[in-house]
C-alpha cells in the first residue's frame, strides 16, 4: 500500500496533481516532439518516419481532420496550419458525427485522425470508414502501437509521454507541434512557402519550450483570476481566428475539471444571440493574440464591458491596446501569429487547474469522465 503511494508521489514529481505535473512537462514534450524531426541545419523538417512519399503528398486534394474532445480542438488549429502553410482545403469534424454523416471521401482525401490514446472508439470507427472509402489515413497519436497507429497508413507520434490526468494538457500541445511539423512538411514538398519562411517558422518553434517556461514561471498570477472565476456559475471565452480555436479548448478544460459552465464564442458572433447573457459581473476571458484581428476583438470586448462583464485578457508581449480595454491581463511571450496557440493555451490550462482547486474538486479525476472512451 505505501509502496503505491510512494510511486504515485514520485510520478507527480513533487506536484500535488498529475495535471500540474503534465502542464510543467510541456517544454520537454515540445522538445521531444520536435526532436529529430528538425534538420540540424535548422532549415527543414524531416518527417521520413511518416512514410508518406512526395508523390502521395502531391496527390492530396483535401484533408479531413477527425477527433474527439481536446484532440478535436487541436484539429481546429491544425486546419489553420495546413490551410495557411500548404493552401489545401481542410474540414474538421468530431468523430461521432463524421462516421454517420456519409462524408465525401475519395482517394485524393487525406484523413488525419488525432487521438492521444489511439483507442477512442468513435475515432477508430471514423478511421475505418475513411479507409473503406479509399482515403489515406494519417494518425497523430501519443501511443506507439495503439489501434489507431496500427490501422493508419501513416503515423506521427507525439512524444508527450504518458498523460495520466483526465484533462488533457501536454497531449494537446504536442498535437499542435505535430500539426506544425506536418504543415511545414507539406509546404516544403509542395513549394507553397519559400525556404526562408520555413526556416523562420522552425527557428521560432525551437524557442517555444523556453517561452512556455516563462509562462509557467508566472503561474501564480493566474490564481487570483481563477478564484474570481470559481465564484461564478457561467462565463464566456471569446477570440477570433486561432484565438477562437484556443478559446474552445480553454472552455472545455474549465468545464471538465471545475464544473463551471462556460461557452467559447467567436468574438464577432457574440452579438448574434449570446450577448443577451452578458450582465453585471459575468466573467469573460478574451484572447487577443492575433495582431491582425486585435482591433476587432477589442471592439467586441467593449461590447461586453458596456454590459457589465468583468474581462480578463490574454495578449502577446509588445501589445498595449488589449490591456487598456480589460480588467486584468496575462501576457504571453511574443511568437509568430501562427504559433501562438502553443503558448496562449497555457494560461487557460492553469486557470482551469486553479479554478478546480478553488472549488475543491478532484482535479485529476473529474466526475463522469474517463481518460479514454473505448465504447460508443
Ligand atoms: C476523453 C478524454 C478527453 C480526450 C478525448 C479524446 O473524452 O477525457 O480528454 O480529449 O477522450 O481522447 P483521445 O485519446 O482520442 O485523444
Amino acid at each position: 500500500f505505501y509502496v503505491d503511494w510512494d510511486i504515485m508521489t514520485a510520478e507527480k514529481a513533487g506536484f500535488d496533481h498529475f495535471m500540474m505535473k503534465e502542464i510543467h512537462d510541456q517544454p520537454k514534450a515540445y522538445r521531444d516532439t520536435m526532436g529529430a524531426r528538425l534538420d540540424p541545419s535548422g532549415s527543414k523538417v524531416v518527417l521520413d518516419e511518416m512514410n508518406m512519399s512526395e508523390e502521395q503528398i502531391r496527390a492530396i486534394r483535401n484533408v479531413h481532420i477527425i477527433a474527439c474532445g481536446t484532440a478535436y480542438h487541436a484539429g481546429l488549429v491544425g486546419k489553420s496550419i495546413i490551410e495557411k502553410l500548404a493552401r489545401i482545403p481542410v474540414e474538421v469534424d468530431v468523430a461521432s458525427e463524421y462516421r454517420y454523416r456519409e462524408p465525401i471521401i475519395n482517394k485524393d482525401t487525406l484523413v488525419i485522425v488525432v487521438s492521444q490514446s489511439g483507442e477512442t472508439a468513435d475515432t477508430l470507427a471514423a478511421l475505418r470508414e475513411a479507409k473503406r472509402n479509399g482515403a489515406a489515413v494519417l494518425a497523430i497519436t501519443n501511443v506507439v502501437g495503439s489501434s489507431v497507429a496500427r490501422e493508419a497508413d501513416h503515423v506521427i507520434v507525439t512524444w508527450a509521454g504518458p498523460e495520466i490526468a483526465v484533462a488533457s494538457t501536454k497531449a494537446y500541445t504536442s498535437q499542435l507541434i505535430a500539426f506544425y511539423l506536418f504543415g511545414l512538411q507539406l509546404a516544403q514538398t509542395l513549394g507553397t512557402q519559400d525556404a526562408g519562411f520555413i526556416a523562420n517558422v522552425i527557428a521560432e518553434m525551437k524557442l517555444l519550450p523556453e517561452k512556455v517556461e516563462q509562462i509557467l514561471a508566472q503561474a501564480d498570477s493566474i490564481k487570483g483570476w481563477a478564484e474570481q472565476v470559481a465564484a461564478h456559475d457561467n462565463l464566456f471565452f471569446i477570440g477570433r481566428g486561432l484565438d477562437y480555436a484556443v478559446a474552445l479548448e480553454g472552455s472545455l478544460k474549465l468545464k471538465e475539471i471545475s464544473y463551471i459552465h462556460s461557452e467559447a464564442y467567436a468574438a464577432g458572433e457574440l452579438k448574434h444571440g449570446t450577448l443577451a447573457l452578458i450582465e453585471d459581473d459575468v466573467p469573460v476571458i478574451a484572447l487577443g493574440t492575433q495582431e491582425d484581428l486585435l482591433e476587432k476583438t477589442i471592439s467586441n470586448i467593449k461590447e461586453v464591458k458596456a454590459r457589465g462583464a468583468h474581462v480578463f485578457g490574454v495578449q502577446s508581449e509588445g501589445q498595449t491596446e488589449l490591456a487598456k480595454a480589460v480588467d486584468g491581463v496575462f501576457t504571453i511571450p511574443r511568437t509568430l501569429t501562427l504559433l501562438t496557440p502553443a503558448l496562449s493555451v497555457i494560461p487557460l490550462q492553469l486557470l482551469s487547474y486553479y479554478a478546480s482547486l478553488a472549488r475543491g474538486n478532484d482535479v485529476d479525476k473529474p466526475r463522469n469522465l474517463a481518460k479514454s472512451v473505448t465504447v460508443e
